[in-house]
């Protein structure tokens, strides 16, 4: 099978593949640059989100370029690592599986049916995260013995500033159980492409007005530091045990309107 890994803050390093080489993929959005590797029978693609050396802001991201690569790879499952601040539900240091997202960007490209002649695509949104991999992905953090919850509302604000109390606090009232600033549209894109895709999110410190200090991002730095041997070995017993029965219908998304 083939597995893509988007690494976000923090998550930059694969050399725990064999076999890495880096390879550029032409899309209509520009070429995006990805490591290949393998692991046993698998092959495994890994992408910087904020490309090498964290050059881009979260508004900046090529999110069209990077998932349209994935799925020119015919890549099987994409399993995506987002930094977040905590709001209700989670401690600092744990994995949430996210389930849901409300969407508070401001200035970003959220389709790839916008272009005149395109036509106009409503797509589904239900169940936005792939289940088949979301189950997958919480039993090899009980295997691995990772701090995880199951379960989590995102919330995506546009950034790169960090969130006011006050923001989060309505983010609060309204549900969401993390913050952070990348997974929308990425988690959109995937699902217009019909790909497997879920999100692990790392909790590397409590939202702004619930922490007792300051935000910085060398506070995010150090809590995925802390955190990157433990995502390596769910990611690698995810990739290890990964069984091809399939119980969603996320690349379906594109049979049922006509586009494959
Ligand atoms: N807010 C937004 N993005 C983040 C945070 C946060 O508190 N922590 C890590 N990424």
């Amino acid at each position: 099978m083939k597995f893509a890994i988007i690494g976000g803050t923090g998550v930059t390093d694969s050399s725990f593949f064999e076999n890495q080489q880096s390879m550029n993929v032409d899309t209509p959005f520009g070429s995006v640059e990805v490591m290949k590797a393998d692991r046993g029978d698998n092959e495994v693609f890994f992408l910087e989100r904020h490309t090498k050396g964290h050059k881009l802001t979260p508004s900046q991201v090529n999110y069209k370029g990077n998932i349209y690569a994935l799925k020119k790879l015919g890549i099987d499952f994409v399993v995506a690592t987002t930094a977040v601040g905590g709001v209700q539900n989670c401690r600092v240091g744990d994995f949430v599986i996210l389930d849901q997202f409300i969407d508070f960007t401001k200035n970003r490209e959220l389709t790839y049916f916008g272009e005149k002649g395109s036509g106009v695509v409503h797509m589904d949104m239900t169940e936005p995260y792939c289940s088949t991999l979301r189950r997958a992905l919480a039993e090899s953090m009980e295997r691995c013995g990772a701090r995880y919850v199951d379960k989590g509302t995102y919330v995506c604000t546009e950034g790169p500033r960090f969130e006011t109390p006050a923001e989060i606090n309505m983010f609060k009232i309204l549900g969401g159980d993390v913050v952070g600033m990348t997974n929308v549209p990425e988690v959109v894109l995937a699902r217009e492409m019909g790909l497997h895709y879920a999100t692990i999110s790392l909790v590397t410190n409590y939202a702004a007005g619930i922490s007792e200090t300051a935000l910085s991002h060398k506070e995010v730095l150090e809590c995925m530091d802390e955190m990157a041997g433990a995502l390596r070995s769910v990611l690698l017993d995810l990739i290890d045990s990964m069984k091809p029965e399939i119980i969603c219908s996320c690349s379906n998304s594109l049979a049922e309107l006509n586009m494959i």
